[in-house]
């Protein structure tokens, strides 16, 4: 494994009473030969290879660590002097040299441990156990962990299992990858963990009161569900290298939240849903601009500020958009380039909005449902050519609703009922087919004869109710 980060030479350093005093022709370590070996030698000569997949190169000869090349640290030298190896050659001269100066020198350097193996999870619930721990240079964990208390383990790299904070703060400097879940218990405090990269399953904050920080600020990718949720004291969430979660992405009922940093500007892919809920202190919303699709729903719901913008280039959306309750949202803007949802695009509750500039290349949805707008005097509909479920306009403050060209089929029902400044319905009698129910009721300006030639025109599968319109 490949332990070449300047912090960890620095422990070396430390663990041996300051920088060494040596010749400087003995200054290299083994975290500098070893990306040598493994460019010219690791191919064939590694404790992980077996069989045919050695090319030949004798078993037991193993240049992957450094304890594998000190067993045959002879004829390694031996090899090097005569040219002979690699078998066909290519070994670059100063590799060489390098190699050879740092054998002459025997070999130095500090293996890193061999993993920590307990069988059973490893419990650290004390600062004592902690450094007791990282009395090694470097600690990769195998099987579950669990952090107990306020905790500083400046030398865990790895966990291949499950990471489980059980209260307290959890400080993690070096920590690059779990293979398993991270998970919360009651009384967790913090969470630092800023050179973590990969996750390799769920990782779920949840419900704990007094959570200010949780710093992942280089991770990349989730494989599972990303979740932090009803977390009432965090102020910031940093997810800003974020390309991937395999699951759902939720970030849910945190009031103190005022910015998602960088607003996740690298995510691209979400396997599940995408929830961005109960954040009332968040200045609007910009971000994700790099975001192509979302396989599940996108839920975005009261969060703070005026605008909702972003989403550039998200083309589809498997699930539903909902954008629901916001107190202050004036403008909807971005998704641009999205095309496609394939369950409901709804917009509710929105008492402020004005209108959007956003949805100018959807043609195909599940059903649309705008709903309690009473300020949305510029809404307009999309560009749909499709709408296979229900199309419900309710309590919305637009004077004409103007039909999509493209749509002349509408797979479910069409309501539009209790729209108090609605005039007109433009368009609307060329729709060819409804296949549920019609229905357009209590619009008080928008004249009756112009309700029953809208309902008069398409093929209805339901029933059609034309009542309490204008003059
Ligand atoms: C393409 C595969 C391959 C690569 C790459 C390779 N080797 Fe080898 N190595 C062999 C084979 C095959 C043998 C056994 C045949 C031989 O001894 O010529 C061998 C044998 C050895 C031996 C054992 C010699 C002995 O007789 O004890 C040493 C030591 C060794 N290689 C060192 C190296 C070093 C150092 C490198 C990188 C600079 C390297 N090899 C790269 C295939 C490889």
């Amino acid at each position: 494994m490949a332990r070449t980060r300047p912090e960890l030479l620095a422990l070396v350093f430390l663990a041996c009473g300051g920088p060494p005093t040596s010749a400087p022709a003995c200054d290299d370590g083994w975290e500098e030969v070893e990306p040598v070996f493994r460019t010219w030698c690791t191919s064939c000569h590694s404790s992980e290879l077996e069989g045919d997949l050695r090319y030949g190169a004798p078993p037991g000869v193993d240049l992957d660590t450094l304890a594998g090349v000190r067993r045959s640290q002879a004829g390694v030298r031996a090899m090097l002097e005569a040219g002979a190896m690699p078998p066909a050659g290519g070994l670059e001269d100063a590799d060489r040299d390098t190699l050879l100066a740092w054998l002459a020198c025997d070999a130095p350097g500090t293996s890193v441990p061999a993993p920590l193996d307990c069988g059973v999870p490893t419990v650290v619930s004390a600062p004592e156990d902690a450094s007791g721990l990282c009395g090694e240079l470097a600690l990769v964990v195998e099987g579950d962990l669990r952090l107990q208390g306020d905790l500083s383990l400046p030398c865990l790299c790895e966990v291949h299992g499950d990471l489980v904070l059980a209260g307290g703060w959890a400080d993690l400097p070096v920590l690059e990858r779990l293979t398993g879940s991270l998970r919360s218990e009651v009384g967790v405090t913090g969470l630092s963990a800023p050179r973590l990269v990969e996750i390799g399953r769920d990782t779920s904050l949840t419900s704990l009161t007094d959570l200010t920080e949780a710093d992942l600020a280089t991770l990349a990718s989730v494989g599972g569900d990303l979740v932090l949720r009803d977390l009432p004291a965090l102020e910031e969430v940093r997810l800003p290298l974020l390309r991937e979660v395999g699951g759902s992405l939720a970030l849910e009922d945190l009031p103190s939240v005022r910015a998602i940093d960088g607003e996740g500007y690298a995510l691209r892919t979400v396997g599940g849903d995408l929830v961005l809920s109960g954040m009332p202190s968040l200045g609007g919303f910009y971000g994700f601009g790099q975001l192509q699709q979302v396989a599940g729903d996108v839920v975005i719901e009261e969060l703070g500020g005026t605008r909702l913008d972003g989403f550039t280039v998200l083309t589809r959306i498997g699930g539903s958009l909902t954008i629901a309750r916001h107190p202050r949202l004036v403008a909807v803007d971005g998704f641009d380039l999205l095309e496609e949802v394939g369950g409901e695009l709804v917009v509710r509750e929105a008492p402020s909005l004005q209108g959007h500039d956003a949805f100018a290349s959807l043609r195909r949805v599940g059903g649309l449902r705008l709903e309690v707008l009473p300020a949305a005097v510029s809404l307009g509909l999309p560009p749909l050519e499709s709408c296979a479920g229900d199309l419900v306009l309710r309590r919305v403050g637009v004077g004409d609703l103007v039909r999509p060209e493209g749509l002349t089929r509408i797979g479910g029902s069409l309501s539009v009922v209790d729209d108090p400044a609605l005039e007109a319905l433009t368009g609307w009698t060329a729709l060819e087919e409804v296949g549920g129910d019609l229905r357009i009721t209590d619009c008080p300006v928008l004249p009756a004869s112009a309700a029953e030639a809208v309902a008069a025109a398409p093929a209805v599968g339901g029933t059609v109710e034309v009542a309490r319109n204008g003059p």
